[in-house]
């Protein structure tokens, strides 16, 4: 049951249920509403960051040989490889993001989301198509 292809099918899910929070994110920030982009996207930090850190803890911590499988095959540890170089600065940027919201840093907060919008595409797109959640 627990095995590598069944986190990454479940990290799929995670992922494209977060990116609707985001979208909704976007809508309420068309209509005009900030508070309300605010907090949709302090769900989708803590979401994102409580998945993340469960990930962390059992890939590394407490079932280090689940991937294993990813490392003895090169075409997939590649796709995982281009999959991170999007993931590990969208994950980085998130906090980033919730700060200068938050503190009203409204120049930097736009400049940093075409960025962020920009690697959290990569991250879907590589992480959905490119990642086998099928043994
Ligand atoms: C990626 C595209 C994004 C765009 C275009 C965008 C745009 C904006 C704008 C225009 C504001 C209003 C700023 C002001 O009042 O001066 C705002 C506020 C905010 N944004 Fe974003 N944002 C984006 C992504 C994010 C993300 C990813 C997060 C969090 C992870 C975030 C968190 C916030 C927060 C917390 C606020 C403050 C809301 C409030 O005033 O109550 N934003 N954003």
């Amino acid at each position: 049951m627990l095995t590598g292809p069944n986190v990454i099918l479940v990290l799929k899910v995670a992922v494209a249920s977060v990116t609707v929070l985001l979208l909704a994110s976007f809508v309420a920030l068309w209509r005009g509403n900030y508070r309300l982009h605010g907090r949709i996207n302090l769900v989708f930090f803590a979401l994102t960051a409580a998945t993340l850190a469960g990930f962390e803890g059992l890939i590394r911590v407490l079932r280090p040989e689940l991937f294993d499988y990813i490392d003895q095959n090169d075409e997939i540890r590649q796709a995982l490889n281009i999959h991170l170089c999007f993931a590990v600065p969208s994950a980085l940027l998130m906090p980033v993001m919730l700060y200068t919201g938050l503190t009203r840093r409204r120049a930097l907060h736009l400049r940093l989301a075409y960025l962020f919008g920009a690697l959290w595409t990569g991250t879907f797109l590589t992480g959905v198509f490119f990642l086998p959640h099928t043994p």
